[in-house]
């Protein structure tokens, strides 16, 4: 039998983060934030100064990107990059990235190799569609997106770091329309995904709502 995959996908600040760990925790299974992984390219392309449109250059980048996740810290060589990878330029730079096929093709294995027993719960926004087709559950969990601007202001906040509500609704805007143009795997709900909107629903709820579809 394969190794089991949940595949969580959904816009932006929607919660899938924080929703496909505790999943994973509940479950006792490996956890993807592929996001995190476009979020290195572009810190890592920022630090060799490296232009987001030069692809080639990028995809090398990407296809040795020097990155570990350990204890739920990101690290890019030796340095601690956790904070400095959800900065407002990284999450800008890392739907760019996120946009050139080569890149995506370059991370392509490395995602499949998070793929190992007991399972796996992959969030981003082609998990289910491009890296794990198979999936044996896929969620598409989504908010409007004032909810999801309150909700990265809330947690900008709290990490003592600045923002604007206007510029994020207008980053989000941007970023959503990016994600779901782009022709490599554009977001966009899948006809055998389950919806999941967050909107009014609590983190408790969305978890809950996600493990019965695993158990079903
Ligand atoms: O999920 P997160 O906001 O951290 O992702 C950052 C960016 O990486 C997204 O805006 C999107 O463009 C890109 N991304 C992607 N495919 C994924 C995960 C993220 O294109 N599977």
């Amino acid at each position: 039998r394969p190794v089991p995959v949940i595949a969580i996908d959904g816009p932006s600040a929607s919660g899938k983060g924080t929703v496909a760990a505790r999943v994973a925790a509940a479950l006792g299974y490996h956890y993807l934030d592929s996001g995190s992984l476009y979020r290195l390219v572009a810190l890592a392309a920022r630090r060799a100064e490296l232009s987001l449109d030069d692809e080639p250059a990028l995809a090398a980048l990407a296809a040795c990107l020097p990155a570990r996740f350990s204890a739920a810290r990101v690290m890019l060589d030796d340095e601690d990059v956790t904070d400095a990878i959800r900065s407002e330029t990284c999450s800008v730079g890392a739907s760019r990235v996120a946009a050139l096929p080569a890149v995506r093709a370059a991370l392509l294995g490395r995602q499949h190799d998070y793929r190992r027993a007991p399972g796996l719960v992959a969030e981003g926004r082609d998990m289910g569609s491009i890296v794990f087709p198979d999936a044996t559950v896929k969620i598409f969990l989504t908010a409007t997106v004032e909810a999801r601007a309150q909700r990265r202001y809330k947690q900008l906040m709290e990490k003592g770091m600045g923002a604007s509500m206007e510029s994020l609704l207008k980053d989000l805007h941007e970023r959503d329309a990016r994600d779901a143009a782009r022709t490599v795997a554009p977001l966009k709900k899948l006809p055998d995904a389950v919806l999941l909107d967050t909107t009014k629903v609590d983190v408790e709820q969305a978890v809950g709502f996600v493990l019965d579809r695993v158990r079903s």
